[in-house]
């Protein structure tokens, strides 16, 4: 039976160590600060946010959580992004996505001052995650590199297998595993023969939203499996991507859901912010 990967263990412990060093900041007169923009009333999205929102204040952050109506114009949404981008105060700018239909994404993204992006997303930061040269990491992608961390999971010359190849996760999951010198290979709806590819894995991360998607007999004997899926099933009930029941007999270690990767990415949102908190102590001693 596999070893339970306890995201919340390991969060916790994180963020014990980011409430000592905001409370140091805060002594020489900085609060880091995170401002959250929400647009729209998706119901998961609202969740996300409230979540964000508690764990700032959990660790001692200040919080602001701006709630647009569905209906915002996209120059109004530009507008709030250029007023946060100039707010001393705010350290961090999340904007949730999915944004309503008729607003660029992209164009929203690329207004974010990249010095504030503590989601990782703006290109300046993505392009610096491709040479290795960052300053802020995706949350969820760093989030699992954190986890394997705890768990003494050396990726230097194993194969990691990502399935699934979004902008969120895995893309920069790649970057990351290959950052430590795992050899990656990434897989998408089209490969062809995807058993034949996961069983070769040492360490699989599965993130393609399909609930249950990769199943027992696709994981080699002893491999790492991630999985950061969170998939609201008929029944009420949250999966993963991964068959659990199933997986478990095979792998040596798994990340369960809930509990597994999603504390984790909260966790590095938080370490971003505080990093960008930190560049604004510097500068203020300049
Ligand atoms: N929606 C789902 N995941 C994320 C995330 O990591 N950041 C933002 N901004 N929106 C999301």
């Amino acid at each position: 039976m596999a070893k339970i990967i306890d995201g919340k263990l390991i969060s916790a412990k994180e963020r014990e160590i980011i409430a000592e060093e905001t409370a140091t900041l805060k002594n020489s007169g900085i609060t880091p600060g995170l401002a959250v923009i929400i647009v729209g009333e998706d119901p998961a999205s609202k969740v996300y946010v409230r979540n964000k929102e508690k764990s700032c204040i959990e660790v001692g952050f200040n919080s602001w959580v701006i709630r647009m109506p569905e209906e915002t114009k996209e120059e109004e949404l530009l507008a709030k992004i250029d007023d946060l981008n100039a707010d001393s105060e705010v350290d961090g700018i999340l904007v949730q996505l999915p944004l309503p239909k008729h607003i660029d994404e992209k164009k929203v993204i690329a207004a974010i001052c990249p010095q504030k992006d503590v989601d990782a997303f703006h290109l300046e930061n993505t392009g610096r995650i491709m040479v290795g040269d960052y300053k802020y990491l995706p949350c969820t992608p760093a989030g699992i590199m954190t986890m394997l961390e705890h768990e003494n999971i050396d990726v230097c010359g194993k194969e990691c297998v990502v399935v699934g190849r979004s902008n969120i996760v895995g893309k920069p999951m790649a970057m990351l595993l290959l950052n430590k010198s795992g050899t990656v290979t990434v897989c998408h709806s089209r490969t062809k023969d995807l058993a034949e590819v996961t069983r070769r894995a040492d360490i699989l991360v599965v993130a393609v939203g399909r609930a249950e998607f990769i199943t027992g007999d696709m994981i080699k004997p002893g491999a790492v499996v991630i999985d950061v899926g969170i998939n609201r099933c008929e029944d009420g009930k949250l999966r993963g991507d991964v068959h659990f029941e199933s997986a478990e007999k095979t792998a040596s270690a798994i990340t369960p859901v809930p509990g597994g990767v999603g504390p984790m990415t909260i966790t590095t949102l938080l370490k971003n912010t505080l990093t960008a908190a930190k560049a604004r102590a510097e500068k203020s001693l300049n």
